[in-house]
């Protein structure tokens, strides 16, 4: 079967021919794969910015978005069957007895940074025709929510911000009612994270770059939420035009945006940030007016990396939720679905909000 990946030695992206995986334990399910959404991370691999392959391997396959079929299962295997649909986790736990994070299922969290990523950091990812994976690591999906279940995974990492700042928000010694939200970007993320907001119940803003005329900007309103163009408003203008925001999730990876953003948060204010901007970014800051702020209006920053499995059930919730509020909406964050043959073309040329590779469909 054919798989692409990426040999960071010999910065080289391409199609390689793999063997056809099979059970070997118990736990295992093989899986066809159906789709693989390609993001941010898989452009940063295979421009050799980031991503390392399994030990012992000169290659990484990519692809960590997956949606795939159960094909067989091993015989202890009770969560799933032939013929269901499933996505799996991408990070796996690092073999240190100490870290209680990994031995209690949340990898998400790891201390060591000896953790895997399938399709990422030293273990393949999904991008090839069939997969073995362990039951555990795998979360079922209606299918219902085929046509984007590929959402699945990038979806947590906006669940999982969500579900940090609701932990952070209870701190607070009274029901904070009604709120404003806030994304920033009107990438997949950015726009997952509206969707997320609007269905909450938030009074919702999404700040990015594109045209107030873009696909992205109809998208957002088309969610009943505001689009507010960096090309025709700062963050100051903003602020002054529409009032500041209670939650701020944030995915652009922007140094200077992601900065700037601590001065649009209200009091008692939250901001979650999912970007990941190059290491040598730089950004203007009055640190201590920041600062100031930060105590004297009891603000939080706080960063957010992958999810656990709650947060794969939350963002089939959510998509299930988003199918009933805004169904054309949902489906228009995919833009473009293309061949496996055309990932390197996919990865250096975006079509659109999300781009999907389609390995197979269901019979
Ligand atoms: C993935 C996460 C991963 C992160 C860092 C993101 O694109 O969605 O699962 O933890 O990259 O590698």
């Amino acid at each position: 079967m054919q798989a692409v990946a990426v040999f960071p030695s010999q910065k080289k992206l391409e199609l390689v021919d793999v063997p056809q995986p099979e059970l070997q334990g118990p736990n295992d399910v093989l899986l066809r794969v159906r789709e693989v959404g390609l993001c941010g991370t898989d452009r940063e691999i295979s421009s050799f910015e980031y991503g390392s392959p399994p030990p012992g391997s000169d290659h990484l396959i990519l692809g960590h978005e997956s949606l795939a079929e159960a094909i067989e299962v091993g015989r202890a295997v009770r969560s799933l069957k032939p013929g269901d649909l499933a996505v799996a986790m991408v990070r796996r736990p690092c073999p240190h007895a100490e870290c209680r994070p990994c031995r209690a299922g949340r990898s998400d969290f790891c201390v060591t940074g000896d953790f895997t990523e399938r399709g990422i950091k030293g273990a393949d990812g999904f991008l090839t025709d069939y997969v073995v994976d362990d039951e555990s690591f795998l979360v079922k999906v209606p299918r219902a929510l085929a046509d984007v279940a590929v959402l699945v995974e990038p979806l947590t990492v906006v669940t999982k911000a969500v579900d940090q700042a609701s932990a952070i928000f209870s701190r607070l010694p009274y029901d904070t009612g009604p709120q404003r939200g806030l994304a920033l970007g009107a990438g997949p993320i950015g726009l997952l994270a509206a969707m997320v907001l609007v269905a909450d119940g938030f009074d919702t803003v999404v700040y990015s770059r594109d045209a107030e005329d873009s696909k992205q900007a109809d998208l957002v309103r088309s969610l009943g939420a505001h689009y507010a163009s960096s090309t025709t408003h700062t963050l100051e203008s903003l602020a002054q035009a529409s009032g500041k925001f209670d939650v701020i999730l944030e995915a652009v990876g922007f140094a200077p945006l992601m900065m700037g953003a601590t001065q649009m948060l209200k009091r008692n204010g939250v901001l979650a940030l999912t970007g990941v901007p190059p290491e040598a970014a730089t950004a203007e800051l009055n640190t201590g007016r920041a600062l100031r702020n930060l105590v004297l209006r009891n603000e939080v920053v706080f960063g957010t990396v992958n999810a656990g499995r709650r947060d794969y059930l939350s963002a089939i919730q959510n998509l299930e939720q988003f199918l009933v509020l805004f169904p054309d909406s949902v489906r228009r964050l995919i833009t473009h679905r293309g061949r496996l043959d055309e990932v390197p073309q996919m990865l250096t040329h975006k079509q659109g909000i999300k781009n999907v590779v389609e390995m197979s469909r269901a019979a």
